[in-house]
């Protein structure tokens, strides 16, 4: 079983992530969390990498940005997704495959169809079971994100929260695009109610699939 977390910054994908875990767990069920980019020692490099070129001058250009996330993607299929699956394990993924198409498509402009095409190579064909969209108006969003980073003494552990207002709503439209074209896999779940409230309705979801 294959899940996956997807959504704009701060709609409370990695809050809903963990809920769920536990959820599971208690009821038995075996986890393993995993996150984009990330998860493997390669992948932890790649994010560095990505965060650190947020502040140089010299920026990174979108497709330099898709391979990296790519490359962190088929290392991390490959060492820890499709070897927990093959031992019928939940996998739980803080963002996938739609956050490229959503973000790189939809938010830099890459062609679509190549980012789908690179997809498929970098997840090995793996695709996600179900996917919880958790969707929230962009401004609702990034007003808990910069929250969250005012607690955490201020440094953004996100490159995308600095983006404009604009990015954000393309990346938005994008995933509501994505889910209806996708309905049975995509469930878009409304992520402006209170958190025990959405984590019910998730667990619903997913106890139906399981
Ligand atoms: N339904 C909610 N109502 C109010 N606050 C929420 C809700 N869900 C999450 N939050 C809070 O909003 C902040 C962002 O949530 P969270 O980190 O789960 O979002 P995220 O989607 O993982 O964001 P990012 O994409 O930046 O990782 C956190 O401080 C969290 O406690
Ligand atoms: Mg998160």
């Amino acid at each position: 079983m294959f899940i996956t977390f997807e959504g704009i910054e701060g709609c409370g994908k990695t809050t809903q992530l963990e809920m769920l875990r536990d959820h599971l767990e208690w009821k038995g069920r075996q986890c393993v969390v995993v996150r984009e980019p990330g998860g493997t020692e390669l992948g932890e490099r790649i994010r560095n990498i990505l965060l650190v070129m947020e502040d140089e001058a010299e920026g990174i250009e979108p497709w330099a940005e898709l391979f990296l996330y790519s490359a962190s993607r088929a290392q991390l299929v490959k060492n820890i997704i499709r070897p927990a699956l093959e031992e019928e394990k939940v996998v739980l993924c803080d963002r996938f495959t739609d956050s490229t198409i959503t973000y790189q498509g939809h938010g830099r402009g890459l062609d679509i169809d190549a980012i789908r095409t690179i997809n498929s190579y970098s997840t090995f064909g793996i695709t996600p079971d179900v996917t919880i969209l958790l969707d929230c108006p962009v401004e609702t969003g990034l007003k808990r994100a910069w929250l969250r980073i005012e607690n955490s003494e201020g440094s953004p552990e996100d490159r995308f929260e600095r983006e404009t207002l604009k990015f954000h709503v393309r990346v938005r439209n994008g995933y509501l695009e994505l889910a209806q074209k996708e309905p049975r896999r995509i469930r878009i779940v409304d992520g402006t109610r209170e958190i025990s409230v959405i984590h019910e309705e998730i667990c619903d979801i997913i106890d139906k699939v399981i």
